[in-house]
């Protein structure tokens, strides 16, 4: 991790005599303790609530204080968390920092401290008829929230996938890469996709997706970013949230969920959805059931090489059908 210092320092300049915390060595909990101190008093030191790959989350009291391994977080990160938490989705955002005084008194590290959550991730998902509706609600505000403009990098990223006249030479490379033969294997073997014939079909349907089916996205919602409190459900961390693809969120998230498997779960997520928007129900209806049938596979095929177990009610309908 010898880059961290060089990356994080390249966000801004540092004076004299300050440095990065090189993040195998610090002591985190420490960290999270000095932290605390200005923070309002609680009868217990900070308590360590999990580990992530980026990212350390404690509790104390009623504050979440995370601490970011790696990377910095950036101006537009922060637009992005402080909109949708605090106009959306009534949470709040105390401090955002980049410059995040370390005890000896010349490291830093980032953090950013939220509103404490009570209660457990789901890593089984959402199975319950409320639960679903109130993901698919918060997914909706999210998807009709705009934080902040789509910036430059990111839209050429989309439009590189959307546009038809460079036969999307970016989403055929991910598809033709070689560590995706398992999914690939998979698929022919179980669900008897050939690989050109697939690879074909899906850049077809990536040609058709228009733009009102780019919208601001969380962009990694499933069960352990959502925090369940009885019957309160939480959608949480919005490290990856920016302009995306609307059936990107929805495919993500019930392919995570293991819904694809239960058509009243796919519909009910979805009528949730649909309620949110002032838009003909029926026609709405049929067109995320499109964009399902195509950022299913774009998912399986093109992020993971996991098996999931998808029905296919109607070979021409590809993975999945629905009424
Ligand atoms: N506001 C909160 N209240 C209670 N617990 C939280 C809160 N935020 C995060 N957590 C807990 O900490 C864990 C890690 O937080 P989070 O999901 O934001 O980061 P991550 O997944 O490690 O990071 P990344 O942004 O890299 O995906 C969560 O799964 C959850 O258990
Ligand atoms: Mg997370």
């Amino acid at each position: 991790m010898k880059n961290f210092a060089k990356q994080a320092a390249s966000s801004f300049t540092l004076r004299p005599g300050e440095i990065f915390c090189d993040h195998e060595k610090t002591d985190y909990e420490k960290v999270a303790k000095t932290i605390s101190t200005r923070l309002p008093s609680a009868p217990n030191p900070p308590k360590l609530l999990g580990e992530g790959f980026d990212t350390l989350c404690f509790k104390h009291g009623e504050r979440a204080i995370k601490i970011l391994k790696t990377g910095n977080f950036d101006e537009r990160s922060y637009k992005i968390r402080k909109a949708i938490l605090e106009d959306q989705l009534s949470r709040k955002l105390y401090e955002y920092s980049n410059r995040n005084f370390y005890p000896e008194g010349r490291c830093f590290v980032p953090v950013e401290i939220e509103d404490f959550l009570e209660g457990e991730t789901v890593p089984k998902g959402v199975h319950d008829k409320e639960g679903l509706s109130s993901i698919a609600r918060q997914l909706a505000l999210i998807h009709q929230s705009s934080p902040v403009k789509v910036d430059k990098t990111r839209w050429e990223q989309i439009s590189r996938i959307t546009s038809s006249n460079n036969n999307n030479p970016h989403f055929r490379r991910h598809l033709k890469h070689p560590d995706f033969n398992p999914s690939w294997k998979y698929l022919e073997e179980t669900l008897g996709l050939q690989k050109e014939e697939t690879i074909a079909k899906l850049l077809g349907i990536l040609d058709g997706i228009d733009k009102e089916d780019i919208c601001f996205c969380h962009n990694d919602i499933w069960g352990d970013n959502i925090i369940r409190n009885g019957k309160e459900l939480f959608v949480i961390d919005f490290g990856d949230a920016d302009w995306g693809f609307r059936g990107w969120d929805l495919a993500y998230f019930l392919l995570h969920n293991q819904s694809l498997e239960n058509l009243d779960e796919i519909d009910l997520f979805l009528d949730a959805y649909i309620s949110s928007f002032d838009k003909d129900p029926v026609e709405f209806k049929q067109h995320l059931s499109a964009q399902l049938n195509l950022f299913v596979p774009y998912l399986l095929v093109g992020k993971y090489n996991m098996k999931f177990n998808v029905q296919i009610l109607n070979n021409n309908d590809f993975l999945i059908y629905y009424n």
